[in-house]
Order: structure tokens, then sequence, then C-alpha cells
């Protein structure tokens, strides 16, 4: 399967380098595939290709939406809508406003009641969006290790068949997947982030992930 990322950040790279360790072929999307940090990527990751937004949506059978939240319409225009016809995407992007976290805790630019992932859908319409990555560090989007085992990762969207494939996607990387329900659980998961991020604003740690404990 070929995967078409749409980011060249630290998500989109660490997602690249994983699908590629996976066996997928990969065409990761930028606004400028000269840029010196994408030139020292690519010699560390030779088998990635990287191209414009439109490149790496028209390349994928799989798309992952890896940028800031707040250029989600340049980017969808960018790359050109009919290049997400029928295909699944993998939402890793959060809203994340331009104000500063205060006590450590982020700003959104959604309200109660809406999330970012709902807002691409209804953009996207013809797409299968998945929420996923979102609320966990890139260092440990592929193979994390825990000595309490496998974190766990909290998907949702609106299509079953897209969320079983990203959960065998998130099984390969190492991930036990809650499925959360449909689009309007994105909200939910999307605050995830701001969780997270907490620890690391207040204390510098990074480093861990959510798992969901369940009686046995
Ligand atoms: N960093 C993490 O550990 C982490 C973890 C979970 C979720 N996330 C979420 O994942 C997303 C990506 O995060 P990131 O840390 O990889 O980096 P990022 O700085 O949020 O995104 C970098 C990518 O976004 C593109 N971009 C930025 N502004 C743009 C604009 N106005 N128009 C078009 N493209 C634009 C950049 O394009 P160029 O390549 O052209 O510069 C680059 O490809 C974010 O929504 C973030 O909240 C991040």
């Amino acid at each position: 399967m070929k995967v078409g990322i749409l980011g060249s950040g630290d998500v989109g790279q660490t997602l690249a380098a994983a699908f590629t360790q996976e066996g997928y072929s990969v065409l990761m999307g930028t606004r400028n595939p000269e840029k010196k940090e994408i030139k020292e990527f690519k010699k560390d990751n030779p088998a990635i290709e990287v191209g414009s937004y439109a490149d790496s949506a028209a390349f994928g059978d799989l798309l992952v939406l890896a940028i800031p939240g707040s250029a989600t319409d340049e980017v969808i225009k960018a790359a050109g809508k009919n290049n997400f016809k029928g295909k699944v995407v993998i939402d890793v992007s959060n809203p994340i406003s331009k104000e500063p976290p205060k006590d450590g805790v982020l700003r959104f630019f959604t309200g109660p009641g809406d999330s970012l992932m709902e807002r691409t859908q209804k953009a996207l319409p013809e797409a299968s969006l998945v929420k996923a990555f979102n609320s966990a560090g890139n260092t440990l989007m592929y193979k994390p290790k825990f000595k309490e085992g496998k974190p766990t990762m909290f998907i949702c969207g609106d299509d079953d068949r897209a969320k079983r494939l990203v959960t065998e996607i998130l099984t390969a990387f190492g991930w036990e997947t809650e499925d959360m329900g449909k689009s309007g659980a994105a909200g939910a998961i999307e605050s995830l982030c701001i969780l997270w991020c907490i620890p690391g604003f207040l204390r510098n740690q990074w480093s861990h992930a959510f798992k969901l404990l369940k009686p046995s």
C-alpha cells in the first residue's frame, strides 16, 4: 500500500520512516521539498520520496494529515480535494491556537461540541477520516517501549472499514487501540493532546503515554 504523508515536521518524518519500516511506499508532502531539513532527512531515508502536497495526496492510497490544525484548509486546497476521494485519512493534527499555553495548558481554536476532525471530515465528505496518533509524542509513535506493556491509542471515525485498517497499522506499530466510536468523539480525543502536553510544559516530561485499564 502507498502512503501519502502530508506534513514534513517531526510527525511527518517519524511516520514516514515508520511506514517505510513496515514495508509501505511513502511520499512525504511539503511546501518546499528543497529545504535543508528535508534534504538531510532524505540522506538518511533514501527510500522515502518527497514532493508537494498534491504529489503526496495523489500518490497515497492511504493519507496522513501531519500538519498544524490551523493550516488544514490551506493544505487541502494545495493537495487538491479530489485526491482525497474514497481514501482513508489518518488525522494526527490538533487544533492548537496561536496563543501560548497558560500554566502548561494549551489553547485550542475549536470550542465545546466541536472538533478539528469533524470540520475536516465535513470539508472532505468523500474521504474516511480516522483520528489517531494525536495524543502521543512523535518519539513514541512507532514501537513504544513501556514496562507496563503496550500503551493505548484512542481512535474514532465514521467508517468502520477505515478504523479496522488503522487498527491493523497501530497493532503493527506497537499500540493497543481503543475505538471511541464516530467522529463526534474527536473533540474528546483531541483534548487528550492538551492533557498529554501538561507534564511536558510544567516539568519537561515528554515520554509518557496513556493506557486504558479494564477489569479482567
Ligand atoms: N510533534 C509531536 O510530537 C506531535 C504529536 C502528536 C500530534 N502532533 C500534531 O501533529 C501535527 C504536526 O506536528 P509536527 O510537530 O510534525 O509539526 P508542525 O510544525 O505542526 O507541522 C509541520 C508541517 O506543517 C506544514 N505547515 C506549517 N504551516 C503550514 C501552512 N500554513 N500551510 C501549509 N503547510 C504548513 C509544514 O510545511 P513545510 O514542510 O512546507 O514547512 C510541515 O510540513 C500538529 O497538528 C501537531 O499538533 C504532533
